[in-house]
C-alpha cells in the first residue's frame, strides 16, 4: 500500500500517497504489456485504488483536434471534450498541469460527476506531442496539493518514458 496517514493542519485527515512507491507498480504493472489501452486502464485503477478521496480517474485521448473519453475509473463520463473547455481541455490547449481547489469557481467546468468538488488534469505525451491528460476528481475540496502534482507529474512521466 503506497499511502501514509497523518493529520493535516485544520484536524482532517489526510493520505500522503507514496509517489514513488506508485509509479515503481505502475512500471511492474506494464511489464511486457504492449497493449496501451490495457496500461493506461490499470494505471487509472492503480490511482483510483491507492489515492484517497477520488471519485474519478481516468483519461481522455487527444484525437482528431479534440478529447475523447480513454480508460477510467468512477461514474459514466462525457465523451468528447473540445480543447479548452473545461479544466481538462484547458490543461491540454495549454498543456500544462491545472490544480483546481473548488470546480464549482473554475468558468466552464464540464460536471460530469455531480460528487466532484476538486480536480487535477495533467497532460500526457508521447513522441512529444500531446497524447492525451490524465484527469483526477475528488469529492473533498482543495484535495490536491503541490506534492500531489509533483508525484502525478512523475507517474506521467513513467508512463511517457516507458509504457505509451
Ligand atoms: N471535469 C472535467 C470533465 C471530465 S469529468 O470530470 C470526468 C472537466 O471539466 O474538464
Amino acid at each position: 500500500m503506497a499511502v501514509n496517514q497523518d493529520a493535516c493542519g485544520d484536524g482532517r485527515q489526510t493520505e500522503h500517497a507514496d509517489y514513488q512507491i506508485l509509479a515503481e507498480q505502475m512500471k511492474a504493472l506494464a511489464e511486457g504489456v504492449d497493449w496501451e489501452i490495457s496500461n493506461l486502464a490499470n494505471a487509472s485503477a492503480l490511482l483510483y485504488q491507492v489515492l484517497s478521496d477520488l471519485n474519478w480517474a481516468g483519461f481522455y485521448l487527444y484525437q482528431d483536434g479534440k478529447l475523447v473519453l480513454g480508460p477510467f475509473q468512477g461514474r459514466t463520463a462525457c465523451t468528447v471534450i473540445s480543447m479548452g473547455r473545461g479544466v481538462c481541455g484547458t490543461a491540454a490547449a495549454a498543456d500544462r498541469t491545472v490544480i483546481v481547489a473548488d470546480v464549482h469557481q473554475f468558468p466552464g467546468h464540464i460536471a460530469c460527476d455531480s460528487a466532484s468538488n476538486s480536480e487535477i488534469v495533467i497532460p500526457v505525451h508521447r513522441d512529444g506531442r500531446l497524447y492525451g491528460v490524465l484527469d483526477i476528481d475528488s469529492p473533498v475540496f482543495n484535495r490536491f496539493s503541490e506534492e500531489d502534482r509533483a508525484g502525478l507529474e512523475l507517474f506521467v512521466k513513467v508512463l511517457e518514458t516507458e509504457i505509451l
